[in-house]
């Protein structure tokens, strides 16, 4: 499979290119607007090429090309209107790998792209120099069974986690039924909704002025208050924005739907670990093996799934090593059933805070340990 990722403000350009490419087998393509979108998306995608197209000012792509160099892995193609020797050379320097003009009919973009594809192809054979970039971790919150508690842990981890000191952000990417504004008594006057409407102009500054403060320090992206408000949020647009959110944040908590759809795809695509919830019954437990499967299936890396065990007390099955063994993924937290959770969540206040000493807290204290352990400097701060 070869990604793609274009660049370009013209519309007719990137879908043009993009159906050309995609008529092969095994490419795809990932379209941006402007070379900020492309800058946050580069490091979650890890694409084999990037085009930058010919909209973009020639001096300004080489200004990109020069700054991705240190490590990166990605081929740049340069499509430009503007032909000299000195622009070649430049072009050089910069680390591009093929400058082409534009013509009507693509065939040079085309074949520029596919031989860099090759080229990205051969790279891969050598451990990868991944540019280790300063971004926070992204982890998402998953399970395509619905009522399982993944809105529950979100919320507990996320506020877990702002209170040991980290900046954390939760994005409720439930985004037609999201609760995490119920969970947490929160106004929703600025959702996912808004940073989506001023989508051209956003970048991390911006970004900010959308999320809503927990008293906890946690910063919330909220789901749009409208169903129907949900269709403008495109995954291009999810994936930018979370690339956004990892530059301002340590940890990225992403709470998901019941569903294996694209805008859940987006969110386990820009993850650095994936916890997919689990009950103890049949079910469940097949579900998220099924989930999994297709997970795999479609090329994810089954080695960033860990398992969590919801209501693992409730004597129904099979025991957490069962469960680790049918799933082939470990387990690391088993939460049991509490009252005190139901209670919380009627209050709006996550029973991290509600109940910090009961036994489900500390539970949910010990996952945001699990998940702050990837954030190399700052794991031995979460209490
Ligand atoms: N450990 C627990 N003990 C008792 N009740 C729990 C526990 N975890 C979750 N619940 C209850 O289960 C209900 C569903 O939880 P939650 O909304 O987090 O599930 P979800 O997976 O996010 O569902 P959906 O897919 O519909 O968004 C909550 O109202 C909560 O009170
Ligand atoms: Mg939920």
């Amino acid at each position: 499979m070869g990604l793609v990722v274009i660049a370009d403000s013209d519309v007719r350009f990137c879908r043009r290119l993009r159906s050309l490419l995609e008529s092969e087998d095994g490419v795809r393509c990932d379209e941006v607007r402007t070379l900020e979108e492309a800058s946050a998306l580069l490091p979650l995608r890890r694409p084999d090429v990037l085009v930058l197209g010919p909209s973009i000012a020639p001096a300004v792509a080489l200004e990109f090309a020069e700054a991705l160099k240190p490590g990166s892995t990605v081929a740049v193609v340069l499509v430009s209107s503007e032909e000299s020797t000195d622009l070649l050379r430049r072009a050089m320097r910069a680390g591009v790998h093929d400058v082409v003009p534009m013509d009507q009919q693509f065939g040079e973009v085309v074949r520029a792209v596919q031989a860099a594809m090759t080229t990205a192809g051969s790279r891969l054979e050598e451990p990868r120099a991944v540019p280790a970039p300063s971004r926070g971790r992204v982890v998402t919150v998953f399970s395509t069974k619905g009522g399982v508690g993944k809105t529950v842990i979100s919320c507990n981890v996320g506020v877990a986690l702002a209170k040991s000191g980290l900046k954390t952000v939760l994005v409720d990417l439930d985004l037609q039924f999201g609760d995490v504004g119920i969970m947490l008594d929160l106004a929703p006057e600025r959702t996912i909704f808004d940073a989506v409407q001023s989508f051209e102009r956003l970048d991390a500054e911006m970004l900010r002025g959308f999320l809503t403060q927990h008293s906890s320090g946690l910063q919330v992206l909220l789901a749009p208050v409208h169903p129907e408000d949900a269709e403008v949020v495109t995954v291009n647009r999810i994936t930018a924005i979370i690339g956004l959110l990892s530059k301002i944040a340590d940890v990225v908590v992403i709470d998901t739907s019941a569903a294996l759809d694209d805008v859940v795809l987006a969110a386990i695509d820009s993850s650095d670990a994936i916890y997919a919830v689990a009950t103890m019954d049949v079910a469940s437990i097949k579900n998220v093996r099924v989930s999994l499967q297709k997970l795999a299936q479609m090329g994810y890396d089954h080695e960033l799934i860990r398992l969590v065990i919801n209501r693992a007390d409730s004597k129904v099955w099979l025991d957490p090593g069962e469960a680790e063994r049918t799933i082939n993924a470990p387990v690391v937290a088993e939460l049991p059933s509490d009252r005190l959770v139901p209670r919380s969540v009627n209050r709006g206040i996550p029973v991290v805070l509600d109940a910090p000493r009961s036994g489900v807290a500390h539970a949910l204290g010990g996952l945001a340990k699990n998940i702050a352990a990837g954030c190399e400097e700052v794991s031995s701060s979460v209490a």
